[in-house]
């Protein structure tokens, strides 16, 4: 009697003392507990060398044989902080992480990382190419299946997206952005952000983003990789920062410092860019990664002696984490002994990398669930979104005498090397697709037509070399025909990183299939899939048709046949310019007012682009009204709405892009001859008029930075611009 009137209390007691001694010694572990007491509680258990394994980044996972699968473990320290793993196998991943959680004395997991670019296994059109979809809903959906499938084979972490503003195509990364505008970077960049990451606190399908590569890289001289970049500080404040700006703010939860130095200091050791920018002026919290030995290259760009003054540099700078050179491994202790960095630094640093790995639940839920392999990959419905997205990023150059679609023709010559192609339309960085799960545009195009239309197919030629051994019979194909498809393009190798041309023209041999098949007097389509803008001067005048499909991935092929059958009208425009030639670089829409409009020009080609931003066509008819203001003059406070009407005065229904541009004829320093300010994308159907409106934030949308980011609104008068219309109003 008297033993159990006394139970109560001795549990209180004993729930008490276990309360306490969890709170006292374990906090951590503590799931109920903020995130930010959890990480200070780590910290303060944490030695220093447990504290810089936590900077330093290794990388894991080229493993195929399931019977290295225990060496590797067992090779690996169980105190690593982040691993870029490049394996899909979860089981792996999982014998890693329980090596960390079990045998390191803390139990922190290891952060899994990997470049998950457009797709893991479903893999989705390249950036490039989204961006000529102008639909950010699809490129939100695309990113959370990488997501999901990204969780589900074990990865936490990628390093996406990559919002370097393309300036010059023959770099090869311009395949990774969102073309040349810094509004239509800063826009994909952030609906990207919110499918990897989904709304916060992350779920177990979700994954942090990287904004990369911070900043000025797709200004390295010339186009080529990996050099220098002299860029103006106000070319960063009013081209380059914006995407940063917009995504900083989404919430992104990593940056990667870029390898380009900036006018002589590279970017991983840059304290003004890291420090007085990303992290004062921009407010940015989150974690800064080196990008791969971008610390050890601190001595080939002539700034650092030796290995230990480029781990110095670089952590000074705020890197907080070190790629894979394992220089802050090596070096970050003596600089403490040295005093020449602080623990408060090193713990600021750990903090964050800390603070992530809470928020992503990896306390919680170390070990990924093993579902079966189609569980977890290439489901049916995501399929179905990327093969949407897909036929959105596709881009109608060109339709002579409408050429498109093809109705009429009783037999087709299909042609090109492409034609049967599973590999180079996945493009780079494609993660772990594989090019059994995707459907050769071969298959997709006798699918679309059934019984209805014979092919006859012929390669006609490689992607690259000398042999013409096939010519005459892809001539003979076409002459037998009523029209050719004819596929060309870049494999995926020309473009991606270190990846730079110095032509944009296709190689010889392939140019000169195309002379010789306009021999036969059919009519040619000519499909094109690159990473970049390809120049076609020579070969234009001789096609009817044009389709721009980039890279499309898993589920390009069914798409691409619906556009040439006329089941799919085409809607996407082009996100960067196409030049006339190469010799044209740079050449970007949005450049700045020449002293002499009309002359200064080169004299050996045609001025201006062969197809300029924005540009695409579709198989119905737009009209566009003129432009209605709310106002005509407005106060730096007011709003003004813009409005234009789209009908669809064609037979098909449609999907239409409207882009509104600002201009600012004058002012104190000058602004670009246009600047897209917003974009929408809606349904017109047949017959249908659909109004489109757009509301100006004169401080967001009128204003512009100075050479240390400092926004400046200034009266006068502008110009909005729709398609051909145009309006002016005045700002008091
Ligand atoms: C180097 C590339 O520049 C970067 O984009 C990538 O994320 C890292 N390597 C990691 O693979």
């Amino acid at each position: 009697m008297r033993l159990n009137h006394l139970k109560p209390v001795c549990f209180l007691f004993v729930s008490f003392l276990f309360i306490h001694n969890v709170n006292a010694q374990e906090l951590y572990k503590n799931a109920k507990a903020p995130v930010q007491k959890r990480v200070d509680d780590l910290l303060k258990r944490m030695t220093l060398k447990e504290k810089i394994m936590q900077l330093n980044q290794y990388t894991e996972g080229d493993n195929d044989n399931p019977n290295n699968i225990e060496k590797s473990v067992n090779e690996l320290s169980p105190e690593i902080g982040s691993l870029i793993f490049s394996s899909s196998d979860p089981v792996f991943r999982n014998k890693i992480q329980k090596k960390a959680v079990e045998e390191s004395r803390l139990g922190i997991p290891i952060l899994f990382a990997f470049d998950v670019i457009h797709g893991y296994k479903t893999i989705y059109p390249i950036p490039l190419g989204q961006a000529a979809s102008w639909n950010l809903e699809l490129a939100k959906k695309a990113s959370a299946i990488a997501a999901k499938e990204s969780r589900l084979g074990g990865i936490e972490w990628t390093f996406s997206p990559m919002i370097d503003v393309a300036y010059d195509p023959r770099w090869g990364r311009v395949s990774e952005g969102y073309g040349e505008d810094p509004y239509t970077n800063a826009q994909f960049g952030v609906a990207t952000i919110l499918g990897y990451q989904g709304t916060q606190p992350y779920d177990s399908l979700h994954v942090a983003a990287c904004l990369k590569h911070y900043i000025g890289y797709s200004r390295s001289e010339g186009g080529r990789d990996y050099v220098y970049t002299d860029i103006s500080d106000q070319a960063i404040w009013e081209t380059y920062m914006p995407p940063y700006i917009e995504t900083v703010n989404a919430g992104a939860a990593t940056v990667m410092s870029s390898f380009n130095d900036i006018n002589g200091i590279p970017s991983t050791a840059n304290v003004h860019w890291l420090k007085d920018v990303l992290r004062t002026q921009l407010g940015f919290s989150g974690l800064i990664v080196s990008d791969w030995y971008g610390i050890d290259q601190l001595k080939s760009q002539g700034v650092a002696k030796d290995d230990k003054e480029a781990a110095y540099k670089a952590f000074a700078a705020g890197t907080d984490v070190d790629m894979v050179d394992n220089l802050y491994g090596r070096h970050l202790e003596d600089l403490i002994k040295e005093k020449r960095i602080t623990i408060a630094q090193i713990d600021e640093a750990v903090r964050r990398i800390l603070k992530l790995k809470f928020e992503l639940g990896l306390f919680e839920k170390p070990f990924v669930n093993i579902l079966p392999y189609e569980k977890r990959f290439l489901l049916p419905e995501d399929i179905k979104t990327v093969e949407k997205y897909a036929e959105e990023t596709m881009v109608l150059l060109k339709n002579k005498n409408q050429i498109l679609p093809l109705v009429n023709a009783k037999k087709i010559a299909l042609i090109g090397p492409f034609a049967k192609d599973n590999d180079h339309v996945m493009g780079s960085w494609r993660a772990f697709g594989k090019t059994k799960d995707v459907t050769p545009f071969y298959d997709g195009i006798l699918k679309e037509f059934g019984d209805k239309v014979k092919f006859e197919y012929v390669r006609g030629c490689d992607f690259e070399g000398n042999d013409k051994s096939e010519f005459d019979a892809a001539y003979q194909a076409a002459i037998s025909s009523d029209v050719v498809v004819l596929y060309l393009g870049e494999k995926s190798g020309w473009s991606g990183e270190n990846a730079s041309r110095s032509n944009l023209a296709l190689p010889g041999i392939q140019e000169d299939l195309v002379k010789h098949l306009a021999t036969a007097g059919k009519k040619i389509v000519l499909v094109l899939s690159s990473g970049r803008p390809v120049e076609l001067a020579r070969i234009e005048p001789l096609v009817d048709g044009i389709i721009a499909v980039w890279q499309p991935g898993t589920a390009g092929s069914a798409p691409l046949a619906g556009i040439i059958s006329g089941r799919i009208n085409p809607s996407g425009k082009l996100p960067i310019t196409f030049p006339y030639s190469t010799g044209q670089i740079p050449i970007y829409y949005n450049h700045r007012q020449s002293a002499r409009v009309y002359q200064g020009q080169y004299q050996d080609v045609q001025q201006g682009p062969l197809y300029p931003f924005a540009h695409g066509l579709s198989y119905t008819k737009y009209e566009y009204s003129d432009i209605k203001l709310s106002k005509d003059v407005i106060n730096k406070t007011d709003k003004l709405i813009a409005s234009v009407t789209v009908k669809n005065s064609g037979l098909r229904n449609g999907l239409e892009t409207v882009h509104w541009f600002i201009r600012d004829p004058h002012a104190s320093i000058s602004r670009p001859v246009k600047e897209l300010k917003y974009f929408e994308k809606k349904e017109v159907k047949s017959g249908e008029t659909v109004t489109f409106t757009f509301e100006i934030d004169p401080m967001r949308d009128l204003s512009f930075p100075d050479s240390k980011g400092k926004r400046i609104l200034e009266s006068g008068e502008f110009q909005l611009k729709v398609a051909d219309k145009e309006v002016k109003f005045v700002l008091n």
